[in-house]
């Protein structure tokens, strides 16, 4: 692909959300770029997960995935689950977390965000997978705060090479 495809991308300059998950005691997130929703009736949501990540380990067995939306606020989560890998760390030791629907941990210090019931996972054969949810719950908080843009975050190393 010429260079072009990279910088139409760039210039989408994707909002960063985290995406989390659990099967029984087991909690995982990342940072994520990837996303879209994909239908709005019913409404549903497709998050792209890397086949090296740990949070991908868990998508066979989870029910539930949260996707939160980072403002500028979260800087620090961002750099928590975008840099750090569950091969290594608990990155829920070092977050506020509670427990939403089928016990998907969701970030408390994230006022946008909602969990939504796994219905599917593709892989295409990209490095890549493709997890479509359908939402569940939903918070929102105050309008106006600055969202957390790739352009913001483009110099953090990750935690797994895609
Ligand atoms: C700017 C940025 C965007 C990223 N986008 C994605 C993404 O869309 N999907 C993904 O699976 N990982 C993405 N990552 C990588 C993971 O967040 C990172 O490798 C993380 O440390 C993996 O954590 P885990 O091994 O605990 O799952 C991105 C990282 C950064 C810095």
């Amino acid at each position: 692909v010429n260079d072009g495809f990279d910088e139409v991308v760039a210039r989408m300059d994707s909002a960063m959300v985290i995406v989390t998950t659990s099967v029984g005691p087991k909690r995982s997130g990342c940072l994520v770029g990837f996303h879209s929703q994909c239908s709005i009736d019913p409404p549903r949501y497709a998050v792209w997960i890397s086949k090296q990540n740990h949070t991908f380990g868990l998508l066979d067995g989870a029910s539930h995935l949260a996707v939160h939306l980072l403002e500028e606020s979260n800087q620090s989560l961002a750099e928590l689950f975008g840099t750090t890998t569950g091969d290594r760390v608990d990155k829920f030791s070092a977050c506020e977390s509670s427990r939403g629907p089928g016990g998907v941990p969701v970030l408390d210090d994230v006022v946008n965000r909602f969990v939504g019931r796994k219905v599917s996972v593709t892989d295409e054969g990209g490095d890549h997978v493709c997890v479509v949810l359908e939402a569940v719950t939903a918070q929102v908080g105050p309008a106006g705060a600055t969202v957390l843009r790739l352009s913001d975050e483009v110099d953090l190393d990750p935690g797994h090479q895609a």
